[in-house]
């Protein structure tokens, strides 16, 4: 049998950093009000950058830790739910961008979620035949597609990409995925139409986060044969400290590293998981094949889960 491991990670984010205090430039806001009910202090706004560009970016980097050279490449998997431009497909874009020639290529959307879904298809693919070396990235550029007059959501939702590289291996490095969703909630979270803006109903997502989530992650660890305790870290999708930390709190297991990026980078959508993953490694912060809860959700409504050993 063929399992998958996370070999190495990646991230990009734009230089251009929008605070709270601009925020309240713009809309009837203030950095009290965005800090108490979001946990945020500030995000990172792309100029010029295309979702591709940043995608890309977090590739490489993701690429140059892994010890293996485009050539090794076989399957390029992007989440993202904001791309304007439809086709080419983000993936076969970074896949040019990157000199891969050849690889499987696509894109999917599950909003938030996405990174742990294109995660554990990458992870099927190779336990099935189809891939030996892949990459998977989230990938978002949220700024194109806010309504920068509407104070509900501008103070939200940022720019930015996060990636792995993932190669097949004799032990089990992603664990079987808990996917998943509640279509009947998808009014909760809308980007529709010819020039489409987030909009949500904060709230309803809000309840279901906390109160339906919970039981979910633990099943994802159950599903993974992983107790919550003996976990290291883990990295919720990052929408809001006041999600994250429940969420955290319910899992039982009060010792383990919890990713708070949304503090510094805002809610990135499919980009958070990795980018905040990204983060710790490059930090050194999680021992090298210490187990780690993923654990995403969002619109849809959709949520996906699963238990990765740190690279
Ligand atoms: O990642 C995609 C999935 N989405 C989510 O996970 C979002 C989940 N929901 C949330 O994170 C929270 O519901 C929000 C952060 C979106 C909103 O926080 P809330 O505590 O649920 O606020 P609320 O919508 O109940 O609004 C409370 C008050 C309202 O004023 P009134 O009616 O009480 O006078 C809003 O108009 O806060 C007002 N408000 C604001 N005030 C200052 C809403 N946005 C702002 C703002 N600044 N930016």
């Amino acid at each position: 049998m063929t399992f998958s491991r996370i070999v190495s990670m990646g991230h990009y984010q734009p230089s251009r950093v929008l605070t709270n205090d601009d925020l309240a430039q713009m809309v009837d806001t203030n950095d009290e009000w965005i800090q108490s009910r979001v946990g945020i202090k500030e995000r990172r706004i792309a100029d010029s950058e295309t979702v591709a560009d940043m995608a890309s970016a977090a590739a490489e980097k993701a690429l140059a830790g892994s010890g293996l050279s485009a050539a090794d490449i076989d399957l390029v998997v992007v989440a993202t739910t904001s791309s304007i431009d439809r086709c080419p497909n983000v993936a076969t874009r970074v896949a040019k961008k990157l000199g891969i020639t050849a690889p499987g290529a696509f894109d999917l959307n599950t909003a938030c979620s996405g990174f742990s879904y294109a995660l554990a298809t990458a992870d099927h693919a190779i336990r099935a035949g189809a891939s030996k070396n892949a990459i998977v990235i989230g990938a978002e550029k949220l700024s194109d597609i806010t309504d920068w007059t509407d104070r509900t959501t501008c103070v939200i939702f940022a720019d930015g990409a996060g990636a792995a590289v993932v190669s097949a291996s004799d032990t089990e490095g992603i664990s079987p995925v808990l996917w998943g969703s509640e279509p009947d909630k998808g009014d909760a979270v809308v980007i529709e139409g010819w020039r489409p803006y987030i909009q949500q109903a904060g709230q309803t997502v809000f309840r279901w986060a906390t109160f339906s989530l919970p039981k979910l992650a633990v099943e994802a660890c159950e599903r993974a044969g992983v107790k919550p305790q003996e976990l290291a870290a883990f990295v919720p999708h990052q929408a809001n400290l006041r999600i994250i930390e429940p969420l955290a709190r319910k899992l039982g297991a009060p010792d383990i590293i919890v990713a708070r990026d949304v503090v510094e980078s805002g809610n990135t959508s499919a980009a958070s998981i990795p980018m905040a993953l990204s983060k710790l490694v490059e930090r050194r912060e999680i021992p090298s094949g210490a187990p780690v809860l993923l654990f995403g959700f969002g619109g849809g409504l959709t949520y996906a889960g699963q238990v990765v050993r740190c690279p």
